[in-house]
């Protein structure tokens, strides 16, 4: 049987603690790699938190959460030489922590532009600084950057975070081209309507989220899982040849909307 195996990685998932990201940290996990997440030290999310270590503390896997603000540069530069140091294996960065606040770009304040850029764009940048020492001086890294179908289609609600996750793919090609011959491989994968706490914010009453459901080819909302299996592909060697890519996990939305 084929398997998708990560033993003598270190994972760092950036926003690990629910949804998409919880699921990207038991997936890893699952495959074999030690995975460290972060998230907000939110206490209103630690039973999240728990639950998600018992998770896979039960499958015999090897994670730890760290509240660690992604927005801080010199916190997740800490974060990741504490990572290094305690287990000296391949590193693999996923950098998931993200929010979207729908609002009208016309009555959109610079100071939600700026919240918005920090966490979305700036979080990015903040996971691939501190990751890539680590991936230079070992000669292998694996970078997934989480976006969003917004980059094609404008969706998500906010010109803020349509741009951010756009910038995303500037950010890969600059690290295709100057870090993929040192053997460090990054992708972009592109969620859409994946049943999270951020999609329930959006469509927070059944039918709309039901209206929703309906336009999607392949006849339902997406799951954590969707998502986070093809995150463990791209982390994995099955992901060797695959560099400067962004894939959609949208269940066909995005092509069918074109
Ligand atoms: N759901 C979708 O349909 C969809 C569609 C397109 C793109 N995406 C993208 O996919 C990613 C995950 O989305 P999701 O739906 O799983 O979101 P979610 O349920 O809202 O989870 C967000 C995660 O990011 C963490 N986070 C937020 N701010 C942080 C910070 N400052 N420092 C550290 N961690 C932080 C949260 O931690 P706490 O638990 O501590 O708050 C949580 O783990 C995001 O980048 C989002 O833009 C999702």
């Amino acid at each position: 049987m084929l398997s998708i195996d990560l033993k003598g990685r270190t994972a760092l998932v950036v926003g690990g603690s629910r949804g998409i990201g919880a699921s990207i940290v038991e997936h890893l996990c699952k495959a074999g790699a030690f995975t460290v997440f972060t998230h907000t030290g939110n206490p209103a999310h630690a039973a999240r938190v728990d639950a998600l270590m018992d998770a896979i503390q039960a499958e015999a896997g090897a994670a730890r959460g760290e509240a660690v603000d992604a927005r801080s540069g010199s916190d997740m530069r800490d974060l990741a030489d504490r990572v290094a140091a305690e287990r000296d294996l391949d590193f693999v960065l996923v950098c998931n922590a993200g929010m979207n606040r729908e609002r009208r770009a016309e009555v959109e304040t610079d100071t939600e532009w700026d919240d918005a850029i920090t966490l979305n764009l700036g979080a990015a940048w903040h996971g691939v600084r501190a990751a890539l020492p680590h991936m230079l001086a070992r000669g292998y890294g694996r970078i997934i950057l989480i976006g969003s179908s917004a980059v094609y289609d404008g969706g998500g609600g906010a010109i803020d975070y349509a741009a951010a996750k756009a910038g995303l793919s500037g950010m890969m090609a600059y690290l295709c081209r100057n870090y993929l011959k040192k053997g460090i491989l990054t992708n972009i994968v592109h969620p859409c309507v994946i049943e999270t706490d951020l999609l329930k914010e959006r469509y927070p009453d059944g039918q709309a989220k039901a209206k929703l459901a309906a336009q999607i080819p392949v006849g339902r909302l997406g799951k954590p899982s969707d998502v986070a299996g093809l995150v463990a592909f791209l982390s994995s060697p099955w992901g060797d040849f695959i560099c400067g890519q962004e894939v959609l996990a949208d269940g066909g939305r995005t092509f069918f909307a074109r």
